[in-house]
This record gives C-alpha cells, structure tokens and sequence, in this order.
C-alpha cells in the first residue's frame, strides 16, 4: 500500500510532544511491514536540521492557490531516520514557518490551513496518488475537506483518509477568512451543524470537527479515550458530532518506537540494560545524579517529562514534587511550559529548589537529557487531567521505570495497580493508579511505591521486570492501523 502522512510534527526532527513520536513510531512500522510511506510536513525554521539527511529541493514552484492569488512554494525533501519526508516552504510576506516556533502563534489556523491545501495541491501536481492519506490533530483536519469538496474534482477522487485525533483540546477554530483563503467559497454550505459550523458557538467553523465528518475513519490514540470523547467530557464539545459519526471512529491504542525507546541501545545514556541485567540502571542513575548535581545516596528517584499545560495536572505535577521530598525521595522534573503562567511558576519553584541536592527542575525541551532520565529514574509519575494515550508510562515501563499515574485516558489501557488491578493477576501488574484530582489521592499512590522501594526491594525490582515485559511497541497497533487502512481501501 502507498500511505501519505500529513502531520504537523514528525520526531525527532519535529516534535512538541507525542504526536511527532507517533508520525515517526508508525511510519517506521508500516514500512517494516513491507509499504511505502511518504510523509509531509511544513518546513519550520526552528526544526532539528541536524536529524535530516540528504535535503534538497525536490520542487520547486509549486502555486498554491491562496486567497484568490497563489503562493509560491518550495518542497524540499530528505531522510528523517530513514522516513522519506518532504518539507513544505511558502515563500511569501506571512512567514507561516519562520517564526521560531511549531505552535503558538496567532494565526496559526492560518498557518495550518495553508499547509494542508499545499500539502494536497502537492500530492496533485506531482501526481502522487496514495491509497491512504493519514491526517493527524486540528492542523489538518482541513484536508479531508479540502481533498472531498476540491480535490477529488481534480482527479483525486480515490484517496481514502484516515483521521487520527490525539488532543481534542485544540479543535482550530477561525472565522470565514479560512474559507475564502483556501478556495472552499461557499459561505453558507460550510457554515453549517452537518459540516464545519462548531457546535457551540456558530459564528465560527471548526476544523476538527470538519476532520471528522469529512474523513473516511477517525480514530483517536486508545481505546478508552475513544469512550470518554464519545461519551464523556473529553470531546469537548465534539461528543455529539462524534455520536453522528459512531460507525466510523474508534480507539487504536499508541505504540512507541522500539529503536528509538530501547535501553539495551539507546545512544543517550551512558549504560545499557535488560531486565535481566539492570546493574546498568543503577549506574544510569548514578550518572543522572552526576549531571543534575543530585546528591548520592540510597533513595529512590521519582521523574516527572512532559509538557508543563493543565491538560497534565500541573498542580499534582508541583505537589508531587514537594510530597516526594516530604517522603525522603528526590525529584527531577524536565518540563516544556505551554504558558507563559505556568512557565513563571515553575520557573519561581525552580529558584526557590535551586540548592536543594535532592530535587533537580529542568524547564524545556531536551531529548538527549529525556533519555537519562527514563533510564535513571525509578518512577514516574503521570497525575494527568486527561490524557489521549499518554507516552511517557510507556516508555518509563520500557526502562523498568515505574509509572504512577492517573487512571485516565489511555493510562487506563496501559497501567494496571499493583496492589488493586481487577483484571490482572499480581504477575502481570506494571504500577500504581490512582483516581481522584486530589493531592491526597496522588499521595496515596506515591505512598505505596515509595513504601514498596525502601520496604520490600525485591518486590519493587519485580515490579519493575513486570513493568519492562510489556510490548507497548508499534506491533500490534501498526497491524491495527493496516487492518482499518485495508478496510477503508476496499471500501
Ligand atoms: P503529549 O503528547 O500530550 O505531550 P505524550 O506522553 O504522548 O504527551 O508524549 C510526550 C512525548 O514528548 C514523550 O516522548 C516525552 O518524552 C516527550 N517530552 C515531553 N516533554 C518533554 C521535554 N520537556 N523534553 C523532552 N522530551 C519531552
Ligand atoms: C497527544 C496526547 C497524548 C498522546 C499523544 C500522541 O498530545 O496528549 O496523550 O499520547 O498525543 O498520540
């Protein structure tokens, strides 16, 4: 099969957060698997430059029509870790890509729409006529759209488009201006509840929702999510719209990338390790202790990597961070801030933590340093509002690192209590759960594998062999995503 992936992120050249591990993680699988997969994605300025090889232009005027007018691009293109990836430059007075930044701006609905009519007129004008378009998150929930009500008039008529939500915070929510500037001209027939109208303010369209009514299948990353967006109030305020479109949405649990997640060769830490032989642990976390200027000594280390945004209950990620020392544990939180609040905030803990030897608050991006402290750790804790999938407990399993988290989301798929799961028996249970938005809550999780560290060490290692026997890789879920494209295909 022929899969195009058209995504806003692809790691490690283009990540933010999952989603561009997710691009990467599947595309890999789906071409371990014998398909040929081309990704596109915009040419930002500020991306990993360093994770491409061989970039050249591959075409070089491509006139997207904008707003009446066209606008020229280039499209480069090169090997991001083996995946064939072309790169999206708009060469006009908006900068849509070179402002330093993935997200964030004000226009960025603009920005992302643009890119989703580039990246269709692309596949057009270079005659790429993929079975299967795999679109992901509000940014390209205008491709659908675009490739049902332009496109297939034009000779794309059968590309069949699998939808994958990962957020359903961020819908991409704009005025008519979106609709004049990428040619969908009739005001009257987007601005409709069937179509792109949002379903609760109806003076602007939505582009996830017009994702979800235009593609052939939408999913999003876990089963269980899947319910609470249908069902509960994670859709916010898609639900209905979900409902209308039932027989077409479902959960595909995430995977993550085995090569790049993989503690017996992972290039960033210094010593590599099985479940068999995790002398190579300890000394990660000597060496994690080293570079953070933690002080030695026989405690567990409990992490915390993430973005730093509500979605991921900042307030339990801080009292985490007091209740670990308050239990003779140490901290180390690496943290991307998602507003300038929160950033000042953490910022603010961070010098009042400054001299403290057993608490380490690193505030940003840094993938390199992400790896040593899955390596290192001994738990992590996941205290998240909600959460799609969530990555972060699957990859601290992967380096029989013990997730704490939140039974929520595709948390819920993943991590099953070592003292209460009902549907494990004890063998097969990888962690700690907890349920409640409460600090107590969270203290009572961190209690029990606190306590089970310094008490019962022969049963935390056991834990942490269970945790690390698990396959979160992309196996199963790349055969699931082939499956539903094979399905969509004969359709
Ligand atoms: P989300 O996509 O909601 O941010 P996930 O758990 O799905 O959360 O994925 C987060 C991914 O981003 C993981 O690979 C995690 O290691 C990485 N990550 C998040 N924040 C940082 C950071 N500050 N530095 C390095 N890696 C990070
Ligand atoms: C989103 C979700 C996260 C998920 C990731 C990859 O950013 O917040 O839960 O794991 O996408 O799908």
């Amino acid at each position: 099969m022929y899969i195009v992936q058209i995504a806003s992120e692809c790691a490690p050249v283009i990540k933010a957060g999952g989603l561009g591990d997710v691009v990467y993680g599947l595309s890999r699988e789906l071409e371990l698997r014998g398909h040929t997969i081309e990704i596109i994605l915009p040419k930002y300025d500020c991306m990993r430059y360093d994770h491409i090889w061989g970039l050249h232009e591959a075409y070089q005027d491509l006139s997207v029509p904008w707003y009446g007018a066209t606008i020229q691009c280039t499209v480069y293109c090169g090997w991001v870790h083996g995946r064939l990836c072309f790169f999206i430059e708009p060469r006009s007075q908006d900068y849509f890509f070179n402002r330093g930044i993935y997200y964030g701006a004000k226009d960025d609905y603009m920005r992302f729409a643009f890119f989703s009519k580039a990246a269709l007129e692309f596949l057009l004008r270079t005659n790429k006529r993929p079975d299967l378009i795999h679109c992901h998150d509000w940014q390209t929930g205008l491709v659908p759209v675009l490739l049902y009500e332009v496109y297939q008039w034009h000779g794309m008529e059968n590309q069949r488009v699998c939808y994958t939500i990962h957020n359903f915070k961020h819908q991409g929510i704009s005025g008519t201006d979106v609709l004049w500037a990428t040619g969908l001209n009739r005001e009257s027939y987007y601005f409709d509840y069937e179509r792109l109208q949002d379903n609760f303010n109806p003076f602007v369209i939505n582009f996830m929702k017009g994702g979800i009514v235009y593609s052939n299948h939408v999913t999003t990353v876990s089963p269980h999510h899947a319910w609470e967006a249908h069902h509960g109030e994670f859709g916010y305020g898609l639900g209905h719209t979900l409902h209308m479109h039932q027989h077409k949405f479902s959960g595909i649990l995430n995977g993550i990338d085995y090569e790049v997640w993989n503690p017996e060769i992972d290039l960033y830490i210094p010593y590599h390790y099985t479940p068999a032989k995790l002398k190579g642990k300890a000394l990660n976390k000597k060496a994690l202790r080293e570079k953070l200027w933690l002080r030695d000594g026989d405690k567990p280390i409990i992490a915390y990597i993430g973005r730093l945004d509500d979605q991921k209950g900042v307030h339990l990620v801080h009292h985490a961070i007091y209740y670990a020392l308050h239990r003779d544990a140490q901290f180390v939180l690496l943290g991307s801030p998602t507003e300038s609040a929160i950033g000042s905030w953490f910022g603010h803990e961070k010098g009042f933590l400054n001299d403290n030897p057993d608490v380490h608050l690193e505030l940003g991006f840094n993938e390199e340093l992400s790896h040593l402290i899955y390596a290192g750790a001994d738990m992590i804790v996941v205290p998240s509002n909600y959460e799609p999938c969530g990555l972060t407990q699957m990859i601290g399993l992967r380096y029989g690192t013990v997730p704490v988290v939140r039974g929520v989301g595709g948390l819920v798929n993943t991590v099953f209590d070592r003292d209460y799961d009902e549907q494990y028996l004890p063998e097969k249970r990888n962690g700690y759960v907890f349920h409640q938005t409460d600090n107590s809550a969270l203290e009572s999780a961190m209690d029990r594998a606190i306590g089970l560290w310094y008490h019962y060490p022969d049963e935390f290692q056991k834990l942490v062999v269970q945790g690390m026997s698990y396959d979160y890789s992309w196996n199963y879920p790349g055969k699931d995503y082939l499956e539903l494209y094979e399905h969509l295909r004969h359709k």
